[in-house]
């Protein structure tokens, strides 16, 4: 196993998970993931930031031996989850000198999730550095990012940050840096929405504190590193920061086509209106897909079917993952057919609290559509355009 080299002292030692194809058993992963983590080489002392999911660990223990590391003084934690941690505790068994380090909440999570001894954990509190001979590591708590306990590591020296989920790309590649930007940056956005969105009111803040670091690279725990680090960090204001824009998100399940009848109707109703419209058959969606079109989407319409008392159960998830993701989205819209009666639209309301968007006017419909159901669509679709008028 080889250690790839950044420069001089600074190493990628993680591990490419080229078959994973889901994370979390909720996240789709079409492209794979990586799990980096990263050696750094002091004068006189050695970190190692971050570690690998589990069932690498032997690849990051080769990767070691390629770097001929013997002695570790320190390893940096900057993220409990187990993809990054779960070879914490062999790491600590074999360098046994290592110092852990994280931050507070890290330090409980660590100790309940995988038995690391309280022995082995030294506690950084925000800004706290560590001098490895040349070489200064700094600490940044950013909670949330992806979990409460997240910190980010700053190499002062050698201007890079190591910020573990944030910035990261779920896409196991061999490119080391970025090559094809676009493509990265398609990757990216999408990890965005399935991991990072939830939390984007904080993620505001630590871009704000970020600003005043000098960023010459940036090396996430997945996905390639950034040599122009204003490519994710830009990005990343526009997510979370920038306005919603004038496109319409379009989730829909139709059991016998009438829903599907009035979804194909509003599409054509809004597109003739010059209002872009991604549709999503929730029967074969890719939820990914689906998180990463509610990034700056204005408004969603949620199109579903009644079963029996309610909505459909695939649009029920829907509506739950929206609400979970908490997007920018400033409207949203109810449409449907339905058999004999039901409460989809309180059920549906309800599922989505925490979106601080305007509720238009619900059509549900009975049975099959007729002329005056197109047209109530058709006034939806004008209600939209005028709401959308002044956006990008
Ligand atoms: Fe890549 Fe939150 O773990």
């Amino acid at each position: 196993m080889r250690a790839r080299k950044i420069r001089e002292g600074i190493y990628w030692v993680g591990a490419i998970d080229w078959a994973r194809r889901v994370f979390d058993e909720l996240v789709p992963l079409p492209e794979g993931t990586s799990y980096n983590a990263y050696l750094v080489q002091g004068d006189q002392k050695t970190a190692l930031i971050d570690t690998v999911d589990p069932d690498y660990t032997d690849t990051l223990m080769g990767r070691l031996d390629g770097a001929g590391v013997t002695r570790l003084d320190y390893l940096v934690a900057n993220h409990a989850e187990q993809d990054h941690s779960g070879s914490i505790p062999a790491v600590l068994e074999r360098f046994g000198e290592a110092r852990l380090l994280c931050t507070k909440k890290g330090k409980d999570m660590l100790m309940r999730h995988l038995g690391v001894s309280e022995a082995r954990i030294d506690v950084m509190e925000d800004g706290a550095t560590v001098d490895l001979g040349g070489r200064t590591l700094e600490f940044l708590h950013a909670p949330w990012v992806h979990w409460p306990e997240t910190m980010l590591t700053y190499l002062r020296e050698d201007r890079i940050l190591f910020p573990c989920d944030l910035f990261g790309s779920h896409r196991a590649t061999s490119e080391l840096f970025v090559q094809d930007e676009h493509e990265v940056l398609v990757a990216a956005k999408r990890y965005y929405a399935e991991i990072m969105m939830p939390f984007r009111t904080v993620i505001s803040k630590h871009l704000k504190r970020l600003a005043d670091y000098d960023l010459g690279l940036i090396c996430p725990s997945h996905g390639p590193c950034f040599p122009r680090p204003e490519l994710i960090v830009d990005a990343y204001r526009d997510w979370v920061d920038g306005p919603t824009v004038n496109r319409v998100v379009l989730p829909y399940v139709s059991m016998h086509g009438s829903t599907y009848r009035m979804a194909q109707h509003l599409l054509e109703a809004l597109v003739s209106r010059d209002i872009p419209v991604d549709p999503f058959n929730l029967t074969v969606t890719d939820e990914g897909q689906l998180a990463m079109a509610l990034v700056d989407a204005s408004t969603i319409v949620l199109a579903t079917s009644t079963v029996l008392a309610g909505a459909h159960p695939k649009a029920v998830y829907a509506a739950y993952l929206a609400n979970v993701l908490r997007p920018k989205v400033r409207h949203i819209g109810l449409i449907g057919s339905y058999g004999w009666g039901g409460k989809t639209v309180d059920q549906l309301k309800g599922l989505m609290p925490a979106l601080k968007a305007e509720w238009l006017e619900p059509i549900l419909v009975k049975g099959y559509p007729g002329a005056e159901d197109l047209a109530r669509l058709d006034a939806l679709a004008d209600q939209i355009r005028e709401r959308h008028a002044d956006l990008p």
